[in-house]
């Protein structure tokens, strides 16, 4: 397993991670081609070829906004997600980013576990923040540094 930057020929195995995802954003093919081109940052988690995970963040003048991430169901719980946050958080190290931030649906309590043993705290609320289905988000930030 190893976590690099999002490729081309990565898109089609993040959308298949994607679709089979719903409690994430549906972005589009042209929206990886943007992570590709380097307008935004992205990473995937890559074992045998084969694409298992991948994150995609922004920075925002001092912090780190995470925009999309997710897991193939069936390599969850083997560190893939940690590896790629790790890799995010040195990304920001790079430019002094003094906190990550994120959006994630209320009721997304893996995501919410995850988020909280790596030291996320909820700092927000958004009402009816999400469609499909209609839903509140929560916001969490992470200290860096
Ligand atoms: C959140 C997510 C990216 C984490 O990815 P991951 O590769 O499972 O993350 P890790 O393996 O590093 O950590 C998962 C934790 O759950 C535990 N776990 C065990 N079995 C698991 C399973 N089948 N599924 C998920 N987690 C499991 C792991 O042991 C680990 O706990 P630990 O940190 O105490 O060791 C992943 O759950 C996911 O893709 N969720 C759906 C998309 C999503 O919600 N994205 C975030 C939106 S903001």
């Amino acid at each position: 397993m190893k976590t690099r930057l999002v490729e081309n020929r990565d898109i089609d195995g993040i959308l298949a991670i994607q679709t089979a995802c719903p409690e994430i954003a549906q972005w589009t093919e042209r929206d990886y081609e943007r992570v590709a081109r380097g307008e935004m940052a992205g990473w995937v988690g890559e074992e045998e070829s084969s694409v298992l995970g991948f994150l995609v963040a922004r920075r925002v003048v001092n912090e780190i906004e995470i925009l999309n991430f997710a897991v193939f169901s069936e390599a969850r719980g083997r560190g893939i997600g940690a590896m790629l946050l790790r890799e995010t958080l040195a990304w920001g190290a790079t430019f002094g980013a003094a906190q990550v931030i994120l959006e994630v649906r209320a009721s997304n309590c893996a995501a919410l576990r995850f988020y909280e043993r790596h030291k996320f705290q909820i700092v927000g609320r958004r009402a009816r923040y999400y469609n499909e289905p209609v839903e509140d988000a929560l916001l969490l930030t992470a200290k860096l540094g």
